[in-house]
């Protein structure tokens, strides 16, 4: 099996193990001991978690993913709590981020933000009752300016361990016996962190999990995420399991996360956008099981044309096909003669640009 990188990984934690952890071989004789993790009363197995990621992961990605396998949970994009209670006191329809979420198969997590715990508790309260979600998952990690020095939201928050007390009791209250769950970053800053205080309090507070992606907000998507930092916390937790983040694009590493990082579940991101079967591969990976192939490159062109079908549906033509531009180019990442299939998907406007396109240029061999 041929395993593409699509994330560029200078793991600064330790990079030896990290190199080692391509080489299966030589780590054969770690034992691999994964179970299926708890979160509040459900049970997630396997305990592989597909992230929220806004602009991408949709009800047509999802859907894309789940029809693939191998993912315990998934989530949709962050959906800001503010905005969803707005439009509901004005009787307008609710986030087109909730797109799928009333009928898609369970389980399912929607991530909420905001710094307000009366607005977080009244949402997830809704989602819990009218949605009727499996989790309520709160972003404690978004580094974008917009949430953070805008909103004082995402990981703004890390910063103020008493305000996400706060936020994840009085949503705790407001959703048993749903459980809420929290994803952080390392910290605000190198000079600010405090991961381990942050976990106790999260845990304190009553969340049913926490996931950590190993990078600090001020870093966004540079240096790699620091793994060694994530299984520190392990320690600071007393019941509820961890969930370790961050530059995982491949089985192995899937793997060598389990084995060496003693986290009970691993999310995985970017790497799963352009292949959505990564989860698949990965599960029958910690399960001992022959791990299946990549689809063929014609059955990666056809999965690319489906998500397009399910875009379009939702969002129409206009929309959905340049919407589609991204995700396309992620579809491509990697193989030979992606850029220049980038470079012509990157301007498509109609479907029929886009099926030429698909079908000329996405790579064949
Ligand atoms: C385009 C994009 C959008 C993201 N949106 C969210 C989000 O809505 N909520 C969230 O908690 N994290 C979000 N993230 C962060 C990811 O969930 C994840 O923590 C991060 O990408 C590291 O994992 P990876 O290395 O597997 O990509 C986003 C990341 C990207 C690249």
């Amino acid at each position: 099996m041929v395993h593409r990188s699509t994330l560029t990984i200078r793991p600064n934690a330790s990079p030896e193990q990290w190199s080692e952890s391509t080489n299966v071989a030589a780590d054969a004789d770690t034992k691999l001991n994964v179970k299926p993790l708890k979160i509040g009363p459900m049970v997630v197995d396997p305990p592989l978690f597909q992230a929220p990621m806004a602009g991408y992961t949709n009800f047509a990605y999802r859907q894309i993913v789940r029809d693939y396998g191998g993912v315990g949970l998934q989530a949709t994009e962050m959906v800001n709590a503010r905005g969803f209670a707005w439009l509901d006191e004005h009787e307008a329809e609710h986030p087109d981020r909730l797109w799928g979420v009333r009928e898609e198969p369970r389980p399912l997590a929607v991530q909420i933000w905001d710094n307000d715990p009366e607005v977080m508790a009244k949402v997830g309260r809704r989602l819990v009752e009218e949605y009727q979600v499996s989790v309520v998952d709160i972003n404690f990690g978004c580094p974008v300016k917009q949430v953070t020095e805008k909103a004082h939201s995402g990981s703004y928050l890390l910063r103020d361990p008493m305000r996400m007390h706060a936020i994840i009791s009085q949503m705790v209250k407001a959703c048993s016996p749903t459980p809420v769950t929290a994803k952080i970053r390392l910290g605000c800053t190198r000079e600010c962190g405090n991961p381990a205080e942050v976990a106790r309090i999260v845990e304190e507070a009553g969340a049913a999990a926490l996931t950590v992606h190993g990078r600090f907000a001020e870093d966004y998507f540079r240096g790699s995420a620091d793994w060694s930092q994530i299984a520190a916390i392990k320690q600071h937790l007393k019941n509820i399991p961890l969930i370790g983040n961050g530059d995982i694009d491949s089985v192995e590493k899937v793997v060598y996360a389990f084995k060496h990082y003693s986290v009970d579940g691993v999310m995985i991101a970017r790497a799963a956008l352009g292949r959505p079967w990564l989860f698949s591969q990965a599960t029958a990976a910690i399960r001992g099981e022959p791990i299946p192939p990549d689809p063929s490159l014609d059955e990666q062109r056809q999965c690319l044309l489906r998500h397009y079908e399910l875009v379009i549906a939702r969002f129409g033509i206009t929309k959905g096909t340049h919407l589609m531009r991204k995700y396309a180019c992620c579809y491509a990442q990697g193989m030979p003669g992606a850029r220049f299939f980038r470079s012509n998907v990157a301007h498509v406007e109609t479907p029929e640009d886009f099926y030429q396109v698909v079908e000329r240029d996405f790579p064949r061999a």
